[in-house]
């Protein structure tokens, strides 16, 4: 089977140039960082149009498939260009989400709200914007979302969101699909709510079922059980409601390739699984195929990320660890210090120099636990280096915070040679621009 762009550690342009610099779109990575400063986000166009094919290609077996991009990864408006001319609709769960995407011109019938706990400014926004599904998450907002259609006397297309019941070995902290989970009706509860929706929820429609069983996930087997779920109710709830529901959303999860140690599978060993899987569950349960919607954020985001940093301060515990200091860390890529996430790095302006030494990568925040790196083997990191951590395009910049009150990093396009900004580096001023000092203060 093909291999897909998810299974590399790098983006797929990097390459090393004729001044021994890496490249990566055809831009020399230390000349970014000069041009635009560091910590820098550089994303790669091929590498993100590249995931995007692979997951139509692997899918094109299957007729009846769309594709949402889960925001949360990365949610940027030009990046949502080019997902949305991909042919990718959106998952969104915030008012946030919502308005970026509509801002980069997306189509808003291709557009998902999710979420557990979405406010009514957030509902009327989506209605508004004519979000074209809502996947109701608990009986509180299938009564909310009613009553906020009627006011606007709209009919709201759902999907509901169930709790599989299945466990993925994942961190504990991204697993969504298990019994115990805050996400989703559990299966029991279903038929209440089925009650409600047919009998006194006259502005709601219900197209299927939803649910998403976790992230970073390797194995595909956890897909069959989901689907072999899904399909199973999706047949119980047409027969005993005379219904035709014909939705599938089956979430995200495809895991990608952060150090040499992980292997995530492809989009095509993926594809295989759900379309058998599927193809199963229909015969079973004697149902028309009906229409499988993906929800990937990481595998379409992560890979084509890398985030430059200008190496500052080295400390050299006697006879202990050395620690090299970037000048970005927990603010800009939190998931070391949230779930121990690894990531591998090279150095950008010496990425071939052999004589190695083991180091610490250290963050700039002010706490012992802002490390990015923990051990990773690097030629001679000096002051004025550039350091590229590879995989942090998803969870990275869309978890980044202004702790220490540090300006968030800027975020850059690369294809082709070219390179544009596609999110501006905030300002001192920026950060200030919400403050208030109260007139008795004065
Ligand atoms: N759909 C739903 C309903 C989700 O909750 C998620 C992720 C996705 C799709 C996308 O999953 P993906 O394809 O990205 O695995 N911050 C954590 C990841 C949290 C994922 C939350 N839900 C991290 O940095 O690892």
């Amino acid at each position: 089977m093909p291999n897909s762009v998810n299974q590399n550690l790098k983006p797929i342009t990097t390459k090393i140039n004729a001044d021994g610099n890496i490249e990566i779109g055809g831009c020399d990575l230390t000349k970014l960082a000069d041009k635009y400063g560091t910590p820098l986000y550089v994303i790669d166009e091929e590498t993100l149009r590249g995931i995007c094919k692979d997951y139509k290609q692997a899918f094109s077996g299957y007729e009846k498939v769309k594709f949402l991009y889960a925001s949360k990864a990365l949610c940027s408006v030009g990046t949502s260009v080019i997902i949305s001319q991909e042919g990718f609709g959106f998952d969104v769960v915030s008012a946030g989400e919502i308005y970026t995407v509509y801002k980069s011109g997306t189509d808003m019938k291709k557009v998902l709200f999710n979420g557990n706990n979405k406010s009514a400014d957030e509902i009327l926004l989506a209605l508004e914007l004519g979000v074209g599904r809502f996947s109701v998450d608990n009986f509180f907002e299938l009564s909310l979302l009613d009553e906020l259609a009627k006011s606007k006397n709209v009919v709201a297309d759902i999907l509901l969101r169930i709790t599989p019941g299945i466990e993925c070995h994942t961190h504990e902290y991204i697993q969504t699909g298990h019994l115990d989970s805050k996400f989703g009706f559990d299966l029991t509860q279903i038929d209440e709510a089925m009650d409600l929706i047919l009998n006194n929820y006259t502005n709601l429609k219900l197209h299927g079922l939803h649910a998403h069983i976790g992230s970073q996930i390797f194995e595909t087997k956890v897909y069959n059980d989901e689907i072999d779920i899904l399909v199973k109710e999706l047949s119980r709830l047409n027969s005993l409601y005379n219904l035709e529901l014909d939705e599938i959303n089956i979430g995200g999860g495809l895991g990608v390739k952060y150090t040499q140690n992980d292997n995530p599978p492809s989009t095509y060993e993926i594809a295989d699984v759900i379309i058998s899987s599927l193809n199963k569950a229909v015969e079973k349960y004697q149902i028309k195929p009906p229409t499988i919607i993906l929800e990937p954020g990481r595998s379409i985001i992560s890979t084509s990320g890398v985030t430059l940093y200008t190496i500052g301060s080295s400390k050299q515990v006697p006879h202990g660890t050395k620690y090299v200091s970037v000048d970005g860390g927990m603010a800009d890529n939190a998931r070391p210090a949230m779930y121990q996430a690894e990531y591998d790095a090279l150095i950008a302006n010496k990425p071939l120099e052999k004589d190695l030494q083991n180091v610490t990568i250290a963050g700039r925040f002010c706490e012992s636990g802002d490390i990015l790196i923990k051990s990773i083997n690097l030629p001679n990191p000096e002051e004025g280096d550039i350091l590229c951590v590879f995989n942090t395009g998803a969870y990275n910049y869309s978890m980044a915070s202004n702790y220490n009150r540090v300006e968030k990093s800027a975020m850059v396009l690369v294809n082709n040679s070219q390179s544009d900004i596609i999110i501006n580096r905030e300002t001192l001023d920026d950060l200030v621009s919400h403050d208030i000092i109260p007139d008795r203060l004065k």
